[in-house]
């Protein structure tokens, strides 16, 4: 089945355009410097793009910035004075991003900061900026449910939070698991399930990633009171 798959999400990347010039080099540079290739697919790429920009988002963060391939599709759906922060562990990584996000003509929008992620987080809760109204969480997954809870915390009523790989072929099903991944997408989506500041789902995907899913949060928006004395 992977091989149908596969060409299934290659007829759809050829029908839709949704490989253009910047993507692919983007692609080619990150093989080249030896990044693993674990980058969300063009179709995925496209739905995170469809995503932000039906959300209206100006300001995006994305945890896990690799070679900056789900960071081109976010930042294009920002309008010029938007932002994207990502945050990357890997020093190598940020540098081959910084020049794909150069290339892009996209780097005014873009800060990638390096270090641990749950760091960079806590520094940005630190600096109080402007809330997000999107986030990508797509890192180490054994600390899933801690970028939940942050992303949760940074983001404003009404922003919308996509956690990636939280199938991983059904492996989320093993609940003794020695995976550290494991465990941390289980208490990720424990969380989603039991916070009352999100309203979530989870899908299942296949394609050129294999067996794998995602899952969407809702960080909710309180309904405006009633007015006082209507009838
Ligand atoms: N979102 C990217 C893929 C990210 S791959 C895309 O679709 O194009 C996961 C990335 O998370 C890797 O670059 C890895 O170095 C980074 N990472 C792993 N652990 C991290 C941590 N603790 N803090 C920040 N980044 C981390
Ligand atoms: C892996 C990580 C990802 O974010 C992904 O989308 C696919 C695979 C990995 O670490 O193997
Ligand atoms: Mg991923």
């Amino acid at each position: 089945m992977a091989e149908t798959w596969n060409a299934v999400d290659r007829w759809f990347t050829e029908r839709l355009g949704l490989a253009d010039e910047t993507l692919e080099s983007a692609l080619a540079a990150s093989d080249a410097a030896g990044l693993p290739p674990i980058a969300v697919s063009a179709p995925q790429g496209r739905l995170l793009y469809l995503l932000a920009r039906q959300a209206g988002a100006r300001r995006i963060l994305e945890i896990g910035t690799l070679a900056g391939y789900s960071g081109i599709c976010l930042a294009r759906a920002l309008p010029a004075d938007g932002r994207l922060i990502t945050l990357e562990l890997d020093p190598r990584h940020a540098e081959v991003a910084r020049s794909n996000f150069r290339r892009s003509g996209l780097e005014a929008r873009v800060e990638i900061r390096v270090g641990r992620a749950l760091d960079s987080l806590a520094t940005l809760e630190r600096e109080g900026s402007a809330p997000f109204d999107f986030c990508f969480i797509d890192a180490d997954k054994s600390s899933s449910a801690e970028y939940v809870d942050a992303c949760i915390r940074l983001s404003r009523p009404g922003a919308l939070i996509v956690l990636d790989n939280v199938v991983r072929e059904g492996a989320v099903l093993l609940e003794s698991s020695k995976d550290a991944s494991v465990q941390g997408v289980r208490r990720a989506l424990e969380l989603l399930g039991r916070d009352p500041r999100v309203e979530a789902t989870a899908i299942q995907t296949v394609g050129s990633k294999g067996y794998d899913g995602f899952a969407l949060a809702w960080v909710v928006e309180p309904r405006a009171a009633p007015e006082a004395g209507g009838r």
